[in-house]
C-alpha cells in the first residue's frame, strides 16, 4: 500500500505529479536541488488551485487539503520513509543513475523507485540499483493533472509485485494506465511520430502548405490541433529532439526519419509559440497564410497521415509493445486523438489500410512505407482488431 510519495524534481512534470498524488490523498515530499524551483512550484500550485476555486471545481478546504499534503524539501534524506519515489529531473542518464543509487541507500527495501523518463530506457536506469526489481517507469503526460494517460513501463529487471503495486496505485489516482514494453518512445511517443513526420513530408514535397495541412487534419481528420500548430505548441526544438532520439534508438529506421525543415526552424530559433515564431508567426497582427479549402486535397492529406499512424499502431501491436486496448487508450487519452487508431483501422477497413500503404510503397519504394506484417496477416485472414 502506497501512502507516502516522494517526487524528485519540481519542474513542469514533478510539480504536476506532486499535485496528482496529493489530490489523491497521498502525503507528498517534493524535492529539488534548486530552492527557486521549489518556490516556483509552490507558487504555481497556489495559482492553479485558485483558478480551480474560481471555476467552482474545488473549495477552499480542498485547496488547503491538497497544499497541506505537499512538503517542499531540500534534503534528499527527508525521502527516507517514502513508499514510492518518482524521479522527474533532467533527462540525463548518468545524473539519473547517480540519483537512483543515492535513493536506494536511503529508502526502505520495499520502496518502489520510479522514473518519469520519456526517452531513456528504464532498464538502463534500473541498472544503477543493487535491487533493480523495484525500479519501474511511470510516464506522465504534460500537464500531468489534466492528462488522463499514464504509461507504466516495467524494465526487464522489474518484479511482478512492483508492476502490480504501481498499476494499482496509478489507477487509484484516477489515471488510465497503459502498460508498455521498455522500447523507444514507449507507446505515445512512438505511435504519434507520423502525425508530425508524414505531415512534414507532405509539406516538404510541396503537396500542400502548413495552413492547408493543419486545416485538413482538423476539419476532415477531426484532430483537435493540426500537426504544425501542435509542433509550434510543443516547441520545434523539443519535438525535433524526440524525433531524432526515436530515430536513432530504432537504429535509423526510415519510418522515423527527422525532417530538415524542422531542424532548420529549430536551429534558427523559430521554436514556435514560446519564441513568437515557428511554422506560424505569433507576433501581434502577423500575417499568416490561409488554408486552401479543397476537400479532395484535404481527404488525401488525412488519408496519408492516418494510414501511417494506423501502420505504426498496428506495428506496435505486432511487436507486443502493448495490448490493442492500451495502444488505443494511449492515443485518445495521452494526445487526445479523436479515435483509437486500431478502432479507426477497423472502421476504414483492413483492405483500405493495406492498399493505401502499398500504394505509397509503390510510389516511393522506401522502407518508410512498408506495411506492418500484422495488417497483411489480418487482411489474409479476414480479421479485425476488435
Ligand atoms: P524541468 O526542467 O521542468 O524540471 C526539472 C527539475 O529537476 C528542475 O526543477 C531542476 O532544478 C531539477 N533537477 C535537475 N537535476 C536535479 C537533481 N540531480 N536532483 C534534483 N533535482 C534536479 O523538466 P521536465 O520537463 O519536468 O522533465 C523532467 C523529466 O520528465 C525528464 O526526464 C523528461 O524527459 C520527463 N518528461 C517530460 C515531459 C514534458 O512534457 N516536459 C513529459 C513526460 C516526461
Amino acid at each position: 500500500m502506497i501512502k507516502k510519495v516522494g517526487v524528485i524534481g519540481s519542474g513542469t512534470m514533478g510539480s504536476g505529479i506532486a499535485q496528482v498524488a496529493a489530490t489523491a490523498g497521498n502525503e507528498v515530499q517534493l524535492y529539488d536541488l534548486s530552492s527557486e524551483a521549489l518556490q516556483k512550484s509552490r507558487d504555481s500550485l497556489n495559482k492553479i488551485l485558485d483558478r480551480l476555486i474560481e471555476k467552482g471545481r474545488i473549495d477552499n478546504a480542498e485547496k488547503n487539503r491538497i497544499q497541506n499534503n505537499i512538503t517542499y524539501i531540500s534534503n534528499l534524506n527527508d525521502l527516507a520513509d517514502c513508499d514510492l519515489t518518482i524521479e522527474a529531473i533532467v533527462e540525463d542518464l548518468d545524473i539519473k543513475k547517480n540519483l537512483f543509487k543515492e535513493l536506494e541507500s536511503l529508502l526502505s527495501l520495499k520502496a518502489i523507485i520510479a522514473t518519469n523518463t520519456s526517452s531513456l530506457s528504464v532498464a538502463s536506469i534500473a541498472g544503477a540499483l543493487t535491487d533493480p526489481s523495484r525500479c519501474i517507469g511511470i510516464h506522465f503526460f504534460n500537464p500531468a493533472p489534466l492528462m488522463k494517460l499514464v504509461e507504466v513501463i516495467p524494465a526487464v529487471q522489474t518484479s511482478e509485485q512492483t508492476l502490480k503495486t504501481t498499476v494499482d496505485t496509478i489507477a487509484s489516482w484516477g489515471k488510465t494506465v497503459a502498460v508498455t514494453k521498455d522500447t523507444p518512445g514507449f507507446i505515445v511517443n512512438r505511435v504519434a511520430r507520423p502525425f508530425y513526420g508524414e505531415a512534414l513530408r507532405i509539406y516538404d514535397e510541396g503537396i500542400a502548405d502548413v495552413a492547408t495541412i493543419d486545416w485538413a487534419m482538423k476539419t476532415v481528420g477531426g484532430f483537435r490541433m493540426g500537426p504544425f500548430e501542435l509542433m509550434d505548441f510543443i516547441g520545434n526544438d523539443v519535438n525535433y529532439t524526440v524525433t531524432e532520439s526515436v530515430f536513432h534508438a530504432f537504429y535509423c529506421d526510415p519510418r522515423y526519419k527527422p525532417s530538415f525543415t524542422q531542424k532548420r526552424l529549430s536551429e534558427a530559433g523559430y521554436l514556435g509559440r514560446k519564441s513568437g515564431r515557428g511554422y506560424y508567426n505569433y507576433g501581434e497582427g502577423a500575417d499568416n497564410p490561409e488554408p486552401v479549402e479543397d476537400t479532395t486535397l484535404a481527404q488525401a492529406i488525412v488519408d496519408r497521415v492516418l494510414v501511417m499512424l494506423i501502420n505504426e499502431a498496428a506495428d506496435a501491436l505486432f511487436w507486443k509493445i502493448a495490448s490493442a486496448k492500451d495502444i488505443d487508450n494511449a492515443m485518445t487519452k495521452g494526445v487526445n486523438y479523436p479515435k483509437g487508431l486500431l478502432a479507426w483501422a477497423d472502421e476504414k477497413g483492413i483492405d483500405w489500410c493495406v492498399s493505401k500503404l502499398d500504394g505509397l510503397y509503390e510510389e516511393y519504394h522506401e522502407d518508410r512505407y512498408r506495411c506492418s506484417p500484422l495488417l497483411r496477416r489480418m487482411q489474409r485472414e479476414n480479421k479485425t482488431f476488435y
